[in-house]
Parts: structure tokens; sequence; C-alpha cells
């Protein structure tokens, strides 16, 4: 259910931080709340078991070899190359939000360099996300299941 909740509500705090794109006062406000969104996932997942602890959060080369060379069988969590993926997209808005605020200090007042860095980053997310929802779609097409669905319900067949 958390980690439900937690990833619409990152999901449309990213949406909006993209739309209203000014670094106002509200896209500010948004882009720091997303980045508390991603941990308070962290945190979530230090406490949790099952598929949202820490342990099923931890990428291995090796078990996305081995899942690679099994072409791609179905996974109740994440499977491990999308495990990847959900760490880019965290990390990316973790930056967002440090580049967004180091951007607005004095020490770099009239010194465009990190807004940038913070551009590039925003662009990036978007091409990850992009990605993040054709893994999606691929996986959800392959493993014949509504995978957005179980990311409302929280419902999988077992
Ligand atoms: C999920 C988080 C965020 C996303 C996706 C995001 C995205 C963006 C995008 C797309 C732009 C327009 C860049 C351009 O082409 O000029 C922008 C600008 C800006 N953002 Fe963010 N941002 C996020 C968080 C933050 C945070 C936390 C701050 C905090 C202080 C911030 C401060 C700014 C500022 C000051 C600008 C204006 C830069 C300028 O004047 O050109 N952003 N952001
Ligand atoms: C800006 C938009 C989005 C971002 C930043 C984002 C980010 C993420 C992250 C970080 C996770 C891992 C969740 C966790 O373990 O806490 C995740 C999972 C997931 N997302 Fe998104 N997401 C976005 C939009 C969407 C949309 C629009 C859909 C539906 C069409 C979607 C469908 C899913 C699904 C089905 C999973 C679970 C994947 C699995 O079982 O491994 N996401 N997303």
């Amino acid at each position: 259910m958390a980690v439900r909740l937690l990833h619409w509500m990152l999901a449309g705090l990213v949406l909006f931080c993209w739309i209203q794109d000014d670094g106002g006062r509200v896209h500010r406000s948004a882009g720091y709340v997303a980045a508390g969104v991603v941990v308070a996932r962290l945190l979530w997942a230090a406490v949790a078991g099952g598929h949202g602890s820490l342990a099923s959060l931890k990428p291995s080369t090796a078990a996305t070899l081995a899942f690679l060379r099994a072409r791609a069988p179905r996974c109740i969590g994440h499977d491990p190359l999308g495990l990847w993926m959900v760490w880019l997209l965290w990390l990316l808005v973790l930056l967002l939000a440090l580049t967004g605020w180091m951007s607005r200090l004095d020490a770099f007042w009239g010194d465009d360099r990190l807004q940038h860095v913070h551009a590039w980053l925003a662009d990036g997310l978007l091409v990850a996300v992009a990605l993040h929802l054709l893994g999606v779609a691929v996986m959800s097409w392959r493993w014949r299941e509504n995978l957005p669905g179980a990311m409302v319900t929280g419902r999988k067949r077992s």
C-alpha cells in the first residue's frame, strides 16, 4: 500500500515539475516533496519486509544476467533488470533536488552552470521515465499481466 501510494505521488510530482518548470516557489516545493517521497520510500524499505524490503531492492549483475539468459521469466517483485531503472529514477529525482537547491545558493549567484545541469537531469529523467513506461508495457505484454493495474490495486496472481 505505502509503496503504491508513494509511487503515484512521485509520478504526479515529477509530472508537475516538468509542466511548471519555471523554478518558482511551487516548482521548488513540489521538487523537494518529490525528493522527500524517495527518501520515505527508502525508509519504508528499511522497515518493511517482502517485495518492498531493502534486500529486494539490491541490484545484482549476476541476477540480471541470469534473468536475461532465462529470457525474462515472470517475477512477482521487481525483476532484476527493472531494479536498475528503479534506482536510476530515484537517483535522478534526488540529484534534481540537490542541483535545484544549489543553483539558488549565494555561492552560485550569476553562475548558470548548475541550472544547465538541472535541465539536463530533467531531460535525463524524461528519457528514463519513457524507458520505464516502455519496460512496463513490454513486460505486461510478455507476462500477459496488467502491471499498471497491479500498481493500483496491489494484487498479482501468485
Ligand atoms: C523532481 C524534481 C524536479 C524536476 C523534474 C525539475 C525539473 C525542472 C525543469 C524541467 C526545469 C526547466 C529547465 C530549463 O530548461 O530551464 C527546471 C527549472 C528550475 N528548477 Fe527544477 N526540477 C525539480 C526540482 C527542483 C527543486 C527541488 C528545486 C529547488 C530549489 C528546483 C529549482 C529550479 C529552478 C530555480 C529552476 C529555474 C532555472 C532557470 O531559471 O532556468 N527544481 N526544473
Ligand atoms: C514520472 C513518472 C514516474 C516515475 C518517476 C516512476 C518511478 C517508479 C519507481 C521509482 C518504481 C519503483 C517502485 C518502488 O519499488 O517503490 C516504479 C514502479 C512501477 N511503475 Fe512507475 N514511475 C512513473 C510513472 C509510471 C506510470 C505512468 C505507470 C503506469 C502506466 C507506472 C507503472 C509502474 C509499475 C507497474 C511499477 C512496478 C514495476 C515492478 O513491479 O517492478 N509508472 N515506478
